[in-house]
């Protein structure tokens, strides 16, 4: 029989020892944002140490190894938790962002209630991931697009 609707724990497979972001790089350039190419700055180690901190983190694989296997997963949590700034880092992590053939990037987009949100959060996770706003993570909102053919994690309106 296929449920037509499951609902999944996350609290079960979560540890944060097995689950690291790019922290240290890839194993062949440690130390080295893979996204810039550019060694990672003083302040993302700092911000990182608060995100690990963060009640998302510890089901970051149970996160990703869920929505690999489903197609809609909904995902509660409390305010502040971290799901619009993690999630979405969470996501680039396992894989979410591709260039297709066409050299275009199928990157992944995250909705904010109002255009304030999304500028402010996209901020904040640029910060997070040590690029530019604007470049590997933007906004779309009404009037003003600040993304572009490099951006893997758009912040935007509905
Ligand atoms: N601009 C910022 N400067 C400093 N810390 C921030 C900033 N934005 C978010 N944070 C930190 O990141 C944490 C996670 O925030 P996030 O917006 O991802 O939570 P959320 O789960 O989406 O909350 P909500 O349900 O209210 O949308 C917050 O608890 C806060 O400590
Ligand atoms: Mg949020």
């Amino acid at each position: 029989m296929t449920d037509r609707k499951r609902k999944i724990d996350l609290g079960d497979g979560g540890d944060p020892k097995n689950s690291r972001p790019r922290d240290v790089g890839t194993a062949a350039n440690p130390g080295v944002n893979p996204l810039t190419g550019r060694q990672f700055s003083q302040n993302y180690y700092k911000i990182l140490e608060k995100r690990l901190n963060l009640p998302v983190y510890e089901f970051k694989e149970s996160f990703i190894q869920t929505v690999r296997e489903n197609q809609i997963v909904v995902l509660v949590g409390e305010t502040g938790s971290g799901k619009t700034t993690q999630i979405t880092q969470f996501l680039v992590d396992g894989g979410y962002c591709q260039r297709g053939a066409d050299g275009k990037v199928r990157g992944i987009a995250c909705t904010q209630p109002r255009r304030v949100a999304a500028m402010s959060v996209a901020r904040r996770v640029a910060e997070e991931m040590d690029v530019e706003l604007g470049q590997q993570v933007g906004y779309t909102i009404r009037f003003e697009d600040l993304t572009g053919p490099n951006t893997i994690l758009r912040y935007m309106t509905d």
